[in-house]
């Protein structure tokens, strides 16, 4: 009997140091996942702005011309609380995925990268 209970005894261990260490693993995934970390100017935010914006804010178009990185980055702070609002682009919307893209952009500094 006594045998029986150390036996059991082992693997309650066992049992609970397994579900500790995959909690540990997990808190770990989370810290890591950086939703800004692939997000640049020229591969996400530039298309996205290409295709929805420049039609009205093009060269000769509507205040602010959005057709370079210069231009861009000079009221990057009004996109980023334009397309947050969903105020731009006007007549059309953005996925939340390129608002999330332009928004990580924006915080990340506005970089020409
Ligand atoms: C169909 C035309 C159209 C499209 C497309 C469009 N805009 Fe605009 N945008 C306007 C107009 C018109 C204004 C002038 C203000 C107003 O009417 O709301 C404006 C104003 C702005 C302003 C200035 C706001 C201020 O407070 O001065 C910003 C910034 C802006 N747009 C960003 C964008 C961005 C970023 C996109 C693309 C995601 C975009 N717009 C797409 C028509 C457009």
């Amino acid at each position: 009997m006594n045998n029986y209970f150390k036996i059991i005894k082992k693997y309650v261990l066992l049992f609970l140091v397994l579900s500790l260490t995959s909690c540990l693993t997990n808190v770990e995934d989370e810290v890591e996942i950086d939703p800004c970390l692939d997000i640049t100017f020229s591969v996400s935010v530039k298309p996205i702005i290409d295709a929805h914006c420049v039609q009205c804010h093009g060269n000769g178009g509507i205040y602010p011309n959005l057709t370079s990185y210069n231009l861009i980055s000079l009221v990057a702070g009004k996109i980023k609380s334009e397309v947050v609002s969903r105020e731009m682009p006007k007549e059309e919307s953005l996925t939340q995925d390129q608002i999330d893209a332009i928004v990580c952009w924006v915080d990340s500094g506005a970089l020409n990268n």
